[in-house]
């Protein structure tokens, strides 16, 4: 991982300068206008023949500059347009951005004398993000093809506000490393009791993680999670894990936590209702709902949020087999309702059933939120550019939009209803596990919503289905191609705002 260090402002002897720049910005200012003047105009000069002016997502490199004093300077100067408005989103874009422009040196400078300091964090951050690689199965790759970006210095003389700023960022990139890591995982490396082994080395981030296997799922009554298992040589788990940043140490403060609950099928063929081969390859991140709860837990206990929080995670593999289930059984969920499994490529529904059944009877959180890899429906509707968003209450939806705007992770807001939910009604059964191709993402969440138990009270609950945005074939302002996270940053930021303190 890169090293973001915050310097006092020098002109840097090797390696890149980095020059973020507003547009319309009238003269340079500390390292650019020292670096300028050391090099008789060169930077303004050549900004000047470039047409550089600071737009978002222009850049200008400047190769090796004589300076005046004839030492050694930069092997590299890059202006970054920043743009009009210089706020953190854009300075994390064009952070994002800068990445691929100066991963070929070691050292890097950044000139932010002139940025609000988590305007600087924020470039720091969106850098970061980008630069993520999983390198774990190479092995004869040349060193010369890899990147080289060690450490990014970011100079500003507000110093101690930045590395405040920088804190929780640095957290949060933890945790969507390690999301990135679990979802491009092979599925033949990450099974479920290979994740939940994964989810109890964050103890030492001061989470508590409880693991249950079928023993404990069976005790439980937990019918369709163990339905969709049995087809499976491995055993399905189900992990819960707690933060206590809110109550710990405050004796009789405990308050209802917020919750997350993330489908983890970690491969998933479909079943006997098997999927075609072609692509089939991609059903390895058909655990990326659990994937960003685990790494949003990780972010929580790692920037010690302000919150009692839980996340819980379905663990489960669905392959065909002499044991799987079939289309037409029936199994008994948790929650004592009957499901009908028409199709058993339809899996992620039952498993997020019985864990949102058991997270509400145990822990009568503040809200429920899961994220699913859920339908290939929610990819036809929305592409790649949005998640689902589905929700029984307006004030919660409202405000993961809101989040989700602000982090780069856009959601639209999908209806439910009765007639959607008479869909999946069925003649044996207390519903089935499909309700046909029209609106099938919607079908698919009135299915959760089954699970929602509102006859004692509210519980406002949102479902983000990210089977369109948990992977991206292209690389992203601050995500390269492949896993992306999406949604982790997006509750982190919804905790941050309303859940805290
Ligand atoms: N994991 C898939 C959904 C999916 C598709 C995720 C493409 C990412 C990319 C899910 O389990 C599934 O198979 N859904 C079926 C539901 C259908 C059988 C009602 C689907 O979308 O085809
Ligand atoms: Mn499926
Ligand atoms: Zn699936």
């Amino acid at each position: 991982m890169i090293d973001i260090a915050f310097v006092k402002p020098a002109l840097p002897r090797h390696g890149a300068l980095v020059l973020p720049i507003g547009e319309g910005a009238e003269a340079l200012g500390g390292l650019a206008q020292a670096v300028d003047a050391a090099s008789g105009g060169a930077v303004q000069r050549a900004l000047t023949a470039a047409n550089f002016k600071g737009r978002k997502g222009q850049s200008c490199t400047i190769w090796a500059p004589a300076l005046a004093d004839g030492a050694a300077g930069p092997a590299r100067i890059v202006a970054i347009g920043l743009g009009k408005e210089v706020t953190a989103e854009a300075a994390e874009a064009a952070g994002g951005a800068l990445y691929g422009v100066i991963q070929a040196e070691r050292e890097a400078v950044v000139s932010a004398e002139a940025l609000p300091p988590p305007v600087a964090a924020a470039l720091g951050m969106g850098l970061l993000l980008r630069s993520y690689r999983f390198d774990r199965y190479r092995t004869t790759e040349k060193e010369e093809d890899k990147p080289k970006l060690e450490r990014l210095s970011i100079a500003t003389d507000a110093a101690s506000a930045a590395k405040a700023a920088w804190a929780p960022l640095r957290a949060v990139a933890d945790g969507v490393f390690l999301t990135r890591d679990l979802v491009t995982e092979p599925p033949n490396i990450l099974n479920p009791p290979e994740m939940a082994e994964r989810c109890r080395a964050l103890e030492s981030l001061g989470l508590t993680v409880e693991i249950m296997g079928p023993k404990e799922l069976k005790k439980l009554g937990m019918g369709a999670i163990l339905g969709v298992a049995q087809g499976s040589a491995q055993e399905p788990r189900m992990v819960v894990m707690q933060w206590n940043g809110a109550s710990k140490g405050k004796k009789g403060t405990a308050q209802r936590p917020v919750a997350f609950i993330g489908k983890g099928v970690t491969f998933d063929t479909g079943g006997i209702s098997i999927k075609p081969a072609a692509g089939m390859e991609d059903m390895k991140w058909d655990m990326a709902g659990a994937g960003a709860v685990i790494g949003l837990m990780a972010a929580l206990a790692g920037r010690k949020a302000k919150v009692d929080a839980v996340g819980l995670v379905g663990l489960v593999e669905n392959m065909p087999s002499g044991s799987a289930q079939r289309p037409g059984d029936v199994v008994t969920t948790a929650s004592g309702q009957t499901v009908e499994v028409i199709n058993t490529d339809a899996e992620g529904r039952l498993v997020l059933a019985d864990v949102l059944h058991y997270c509400q009877t145990r822990f009568a959180p503040r809200f429920m939120i899961d994220l699913a890899t859920l339908t290939g429906a929610i990819i036809i509707a929305l592409g790649h550019e949005h998640a689902g968003l589905f929700s029984n209450d307006d004030e919660l939806a409202g405000r993961i939009m809101a989040a989700g705007k602000a982090v780069g992770e856009a959601c639209w807001r999908m209806p439910l209803g009765e007639a959607y939910d008479k869909q999946i009604k069925s003649e044996i059964a207390d519903m089935k596990n499909v309700g046909g191709r029209p609106g099938g993402s919607i079908s698919a969440a009135q299915f959760i919503q089954r699970f929602v138990d509102t006859k004692a009270g509210p519980m406002p609950w949102a479902h983000l289905d990210i089977a369109g945005t948990a992977w991206s074939g292209k690389d992203l302002a601050t995500s390269p191609k492949g896993a992306t996270a999406f949604g982790l940053r997006l509750l982190d930021r919804l905790v941050a705002e309303h859940y805290e303190g």
